[in-house]
């Protein structure tokens, strides 16, 4: 795909101020400005929250999504599956500092920073980074979840193999963890039309980024994870892997 076109539709009474300056720091233009241009995706602000809608031939298609840590620290509190387990094992259990190199909708990193990790989580969309902050700032959140990523959870908008570059040889981190694949399906990714949205909006990582990327991560920390497809090869054999039914982590330490 093409650069995709976005543009912010800024639908809230409350936060109009915000809607201007997410603009500008995205530089993408407004909705309103261009009622007859076909964007690819819709960035729509509400009084409520940041979500994002794909568009085909300027009809809303598929969406919204949007990053919801209300919703899924209730699921955590609720029911503490399999793979939420396995992540935990494959970092070496609970309060660790954690590097999150591929941070997404902030799944893992909420996971991870719910069970007693330091968690800086990086993303290099710019888009999905401002998802992902928005949820962070949402005055929803229950004061307990505010106070736990108000501590434990730090986001950056930057590629990690810079933020790693710049931070080289400190092992400031215990674990650097590593999640490139939004294709594929399992009980642990994201739902579909998260996966659909953001499978259109993203670059998917070439092999050779993937190799900088772990390359990077041993640099920086003590222990690297790495969550894979179930049956994908790798060049290097881990330490040992914690296997699900579709997707399993390898670690090397
Ligand atoms: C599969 S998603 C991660 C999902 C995440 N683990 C979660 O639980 O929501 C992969 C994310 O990594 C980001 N990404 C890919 N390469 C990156 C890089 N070099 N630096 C920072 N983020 C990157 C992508 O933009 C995408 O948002």
């Amino acid at each position: 795909m093409n650069m995709p076109r976005v543009a912010l539709l800024n639908n809230s009474k409350l936060r109009k101020g915000h809607g201007l300056k997410l603009q500008t720091e995205l530089g993408i233009p407004s909705f309103h400005d261009h009622p007859l241009e076909k964007f690819d995706f819709i960035l729509e602000l509400t009084d409520t929250q940041l979500q994002l809608r794909r568009q085909i031939e300027g009809k809303p298609s598929v969406g919204p999504v949007f990053c919801d840590f209300n919703k899924s620290s209730l699921d955590f509190r609720r029911r503490y599956s399999k793979g939420k387990q396995d992540l935990l094992r494959a970092i070496g259990g609970n309060n660790k500092k954690v590097l999150d190199t591929t941070a997404g909708l902030g799944t893992d990193a909420l996971v991870m920073a719910f069970h007693g990790c330091r968690v800086t989580a990086v993303e290099k969309s710019p888009i999905v980074f401002s998802l992902l902050r928005d949820a962070l700032q949402n005055d929803s959140l229950p004061p307990d979840l505010k106070e736990i990523l108000g501590k434990r959870l730090e986001v950056i908008n930057s590629d990690s193999i810079d933020f790693m570059k710049a931070n080289k040889g400190k092992k400031k981190w215990d674990v650097a963890y590593l999640d490139p694949m939004f294709f594929v399906k399992s009980k642990t990714a994201l739902p579909k039309k998260e996966m659909a949205v953001l499978h259109d909006l993203l670059d998917r990582p070439s092999e050779e980024e993937i190799r900088e990327l772990i390359r990077q991560c041993r640099t920086v920390s003590h222990r690297t994870v790495i969550k894979r497809p179930l049956r994908s090869t790798c060049t290097e054999k881990p330490s040992f892997s914690i296997e699900g039914n579709l997707i399993r982590f390898d670690v090397y330490v």
